[in-house]
């Protein structure tokens, strides 16, 4: 029987390393209490397992101090804690239309309640580019401001420029979130050199963590409100939340064993090296897209160059809905990929993929160039049947 091939990463990434494993069966058996509450060896090495994780993604990732990551459930939830952390009453929220719906989402929420009002700069979903006057002339439009971006399309892999994103941002003095979902252990970059105020990420796609792992980066100086209040284990003696992070962003009992694996993911990933691994994703995305260019019914939608995105590519196949291409993969190639909107039908409008939306491959640190080879063959032939008006099954 032919090998699972799994191209679902962008959802989240699959197989982790063993080093992830390892931990967390050590972290459950050695460690194993509560972090940060009781003063026994078991609470303490939790606690110690839950730092080295924090600082070993403070390193990874380039963040200025640990204090600067604040371990969250999911992006959505990150993303939620700087939204709604820094979206001051009565702001104008500026955005892209390729944001994912943990973005637009909350701020449709907030726009509902009369509280901001939000408006979409438009990006092309293939080649990433936005008018970057346009972006200045809205973040210079008067008023409080808050500014929120994607740092790659989880529909086409596309790169935004966020670092001239993030200029503007900066010189207009308005806040700037990037969600880095797509992004984080995969593209090279220094949290503290991106220029934002928040940068939100889960943990279980490109950094390799398990899943129910998220981060948000807050800039020095930066302070939100927290979501949810509640213990953290420090200064209890007081009935209101602690006033430093990362405490007073983490109530209730933490995800540690899920942190732990995702500190070991971390320190594998760094010694892999994030500058490889682009180079490495970057030459599967080309190899993917050289082999598919001028296949007749097939449309690839992504950068033309794979450097100016991640390992992600979106394809619609003439006369196959998107859907039943990835039944017939998984079901006849055992090749497991993703169909629909990807929580993104902003992007998809903008692609003029909506409503049905696209099949979408995306591959990660242990796909090989045969993967890729046998996932090409096994979509011409489906886009061979789609053209020969084959029957096919189709997926309701
Ligand atoms: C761009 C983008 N933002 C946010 C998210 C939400 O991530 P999570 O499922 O970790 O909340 C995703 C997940 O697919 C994503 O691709």
């Amino acid at each position: 029987m032919s090998r699972e091939i799994y191209l679902d990463h962008a959802a989240t990434s699959w197989p982790k390393p063993d080093v992830v494993l390892e931990a967390i069966r050590d972290f459950l058996e050695n460690a194993g209490g509560n972090t940060g509450r009781s003063g026994h060896r078991r609470s303490i090495a939790s606690s110690r397992a839950v730092s080295l994780a924090r600082e070993r993604l403070t390193d990874l990732l380039g963040a200025e101090s640990p204090d600067n990551l604040v371990f969250t459930k999911n992006a959505t939830e990150a993303l939620n804690l700087a939204i709604y952390g820094l979206a001051v009453p009565g702001a104008r929220i500026v955005t892209t239309s390729l944001e994912h719906n943990s973005v637009m989402r909350p701020l449709r929420e907030l726009e509902r309640q009369g509280r901001c009002s939000v408006e979409v700069v438009s990006v092309d979903g293939n080649s990433g580019e936005l008018d970057l006057d346009e972006w200045a002339a809205l973040l210079g439009a008067g008023k409080p401001c808050l500014a929120v971006a994607i740092h790659a399309s989880n529909v086409t892999g596309v790169l935004l420029p966020i670092p001239a994103m993030a200029a503007i941002a900066a010189d207009r003095g308005v806040p700037f979130i990037v969600d880095a979902s797509q992004t984080a252990g995969y593209v090279p970059f220094a949290l503290s050199g991106l220029g934002a105020s928040a940068v939100a990420m889960p943990g279980h796609k490109g950094l390799l963590g398990p899943s129910g792992t998220g981060l948000l980066y807050l800039a020095p100086g930066v302070e939100v409100d927290p979501l949810i209040r509640g213990g953290t284990g420090s200064q209890s003696e007081l009935e209101v939340q602690p006033d430093f992070a990362p405490d007073r962003y983490e109530s209730g009992t933490l995800n540690a064993m899920g942190i732990v694996g995702l500190g070991a993911a971390a320190e594998h990933l760094r010694e892999a090296g994030l500058d490889r691994i682009h180079a490495s994703s970057t030459s599967l995305g080309r190899r993917l897209r050289d082999a598919l260019a001028g296949t007749a019914g097939i449309t690839v939608h992504g950068p033309d160059d794979p450097a100016g995105g991640v390992g992600i590519v979106s394809v619609s196949i003439e006369g196959v809905p998107c859907a039943t291409a990835a039944r017939l993969l998984d079901d006849e190639s055992r090749i497991m990929t993703r169909a629909g909107l990807h929580c993104a039908p902003a992007a998809h409008r903008s692609l003029g993929t909506a409503p049905e939306g696209t099949l979408r491959l995306s591959w990660g640190l242990e796909t090989t160039e045969h993967d890729i080879d046998v996932a090409v063959e096994a979509l011409r032939a489906i886009g061979e049947r789609g053209r020969s008006g084959e029957p096919l099954r189709t997926v309701a």
